[in-house]
């Protein structure tokens, strides 16, 4: 597959910009055929570590690698040239230290040629969020419900439910804004305080599971094309329902194949006549 030419792309800049403007549109690619269906339409495509778990059958993001997100980030950037393309940090990659964070993010940076990293954590990733910024790394953050704590945090439930949370998530959302992410994922997390947040960061807010109160959407992009039918908590909307087509269309293979009517004179070689 040829690389597209590349052409004006949204960069993270631009993305903060749209804030107060208009509704952000982000979903999540790792391959190229379909970032290049994608890229249309959206604004970012996020090269999520979500792919642990859609794409490899994980039971959880914890043992994404960093070569798996490089493999996919040059994939999702081979079939996109006009969204702004941002990586995910896997789990381990980046939490040591901000050192640790800058070298990893600077290899996804050089060896896919993404616009910027996506890391999660509040308070305690402030630091480092500052650190990458201050060296030329775009970082989008992520609070809220934080998949690659599901370890310690008690699960996949929805946050911002009691007093102490919400002052947790609202303090986070502020240490990661002044520390200068472009933008930030809020995850699984209240209306209300997804909208004060909104209302009080200069980053683009980008809610999953956070109310239409955010700046901006995302969502995984199998679990929206319906590529689950088994998958489908409150706040995935299925826009298609791709497991029936693909079931379906897998049906009729077998049958026809089983019939001897695939594949048909249409669709076989035979001996050119000679000249
Ligand atoms: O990994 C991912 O795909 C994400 C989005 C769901 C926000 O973090």
């Amino acid at each position: 597959m040829s690389t597209p030419p590349r052409q004006k792309r949204f960069t993270p800049a631009d993305i903060t910009a749209l804030k107060g403007n208009r509704a952000i549109v982000s979903l999540t690619a790792y391959t190229t055929p379909i970032a290049r269906l994608l890229d249309a339409h959206c604004d970012m495509l996020l090269v999520g570590d979500s792919l642990g778990m859609v794409l490899y059958g994980l039971e959880t993001t914890v043992g994404v690698t960093m070569e798996m997100m490089i493999a996919h980030g040059q994939a999702v950037m081979r079939g996109a040239n006009r969204a702004c393309i941002i990586v995910d940090l896997p789990f381990g990659s980046y939490q040591e230290s901000k050192e640790q964070a800058f070298r990893n993010a600077a290899r996804l940076m050089k060896e896919t040629g993404c616009d910027g990293v996506k890391l999660e954590g509040g308070a305690e990733m402030a630091e480092t969020v500052a650190f990458l910024v201050a060296r030329g790394v775009p970082v989008f953050g992520h609070i809220g419900l934080m998949p690659q704590q599901v370890n310690t945090s008690g699960g996949y439930r929805s946050k911002g439910h009691s007093d102490k949370e919400q002052d947790k998530i609202r303090a986070d959302a502020k240490a990661i804004d002044e520390a200068g992410a472009f933008a930030m994922v809020i995850e699984g997390t209240v209306e209300p305080l997804a909208r004060e947040i909104t209302g009080t960061v200069g980053a683009a807010t980008i809610g999953i599971g956070a109310s239409p109160a955010c700046d901006g959407q995302i969502l995984v992009s199998d679990d929206m094309l319906g590529l689950f039918d088994d998958f489908k908590p409150r706040f995935v909307k299925h826009f298609a329902d791709l497991a029936q087509v693909i079931s379906t269309a897998a049906e009729n293979y077998a049958s026809e194949v089983q019939a001897r009517n695939f594949p048909g004179p249409e669709h076989t070689f035979q001996i050119r006549p000679k000249k």
